[in-house]
């Protein structure tokens, strides 16, 4: 494995891939690599001839006050498990590279709607922010495919709709989430969790776990379950954002009319803000 850290010298290499005809599949990161990430790079090995990890902090997804300056950043045990697992390259530019003009008045990429729901409410600016930077990512990397981990539905959707949007060559493919055995969906934000936290934090799975049931179970409005399961949230501790029963298609807010859902939750838990989702089919399956 190749650590690269520009573009510039990126270019070059998968510019003669490209000429022997290599299908390239692409991972894009933030560091502190976990399992999640790691199934993330297995299915790009299988489904390409060459992967590319990029590693890259990106300012501009942070809102003030969030912890962009706190993020942990871990490359060289990243590098580490990253050479374990038979990638080609790891990418890790830095932010000269990615905002040449600066982070302040440089152009950005916006997806409107879905952008300002769900985590957008609470972190305005977020997904334009992440949908800036993955546009530059796959301009310099130029994959075939680029792959992202469920537990980010909402990032996956703006992903998705921006490639559509912007008529980019990239085939973009969601890969399910990895959880601890407790049912935590592992993120590298885990880790700011306290002990006595961390015991706690599977109950956003198990909160949504009995949403689903509850949905199956067909007897209670919808707005009732999320009613409940935010106040489970806080009596267990959280402090909730959002947890809400949305159509899968378009994560815009469901009725019980609607078959195709995603549950979706956002949590702060001491100094965590954790994510998490569930699918179901209304229908019974
Ligand atoms: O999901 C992440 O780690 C980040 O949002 C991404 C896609 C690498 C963009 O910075």
């Amino acid at each position: 494995m190749e650590t690269i850290f520009s573009t510039a010298d990126l270019r070059p290499v998968v510019a003669q891939w490209r000429r022997r005809g290599e299908r390239i599949a692409f991972v894009p990161t933030m560091g502190n690599l976990h399992d999640g990430h790691l199934s993330l790079l297995q299915r790009a090995n299988e489904l390409a001839d060459r992967t590319i990890v990029s590693i890259f902090v990106n300012p501009i997804q942070f809102g003030q006050g969030e912890d962009y300056a706190k993020y942990p950043s871990t490359l060289q045990s990243d590098q580490e498990k990253l050479a374990r697992c038979g990638l080609d390259v790891l990418f890790a530019p830095n932010l000269r590279d990615l905002y040449p003009g600066g982070t302040e008045e440089d152009t950005r990429v916006t997806v409107p709607g879905l952008s300002t729901i769900l985590c957008g409410e609470f972190r305005p600016g977020h997904f334009s922010g992440v949908a800036t930077v993955v546009t530059k990512l796959f301009f310099s990397v130029q994959p075939d495919c680029a792959l992202f981990g469920e537990k980010d539905l909402q990032q996956l959707k703006v992903i998705r709709r921006m490639v559509d949007d912007l008529c980019i060559p990239i085939e973009i493919i969601g890969r399910p989430i990895i959880r601890e055995a407790d049912g935590l969906a592992m993120s590298s934000r885990n880790g700011y969790l306290s002990a006595a936290e961390r015991s706690l934090a599977p109950k956003i799975h198990q909160n949504l776990l009995a949403a689903r049931a509850a949905i199956l179970e067909g007897k209670q409005a919808f707005r009732s379950i999320e009613n409940n399961a935010i106040a489970s949230l806080r009596e267990a501790g959280f402090k909730p954002e959002y947890f809400s029963i949305r159509r899968t298609a378009d994560l815009e807010e469901a009725n019980e009319a609607d078959n195709d859902l995603s549950i979706l939750v956002a949590a702060w838990l001491g100094k965590a803000r954790l994510i998490d989702n569930v699918q179901v089919n209304a229908d019974g399956d």
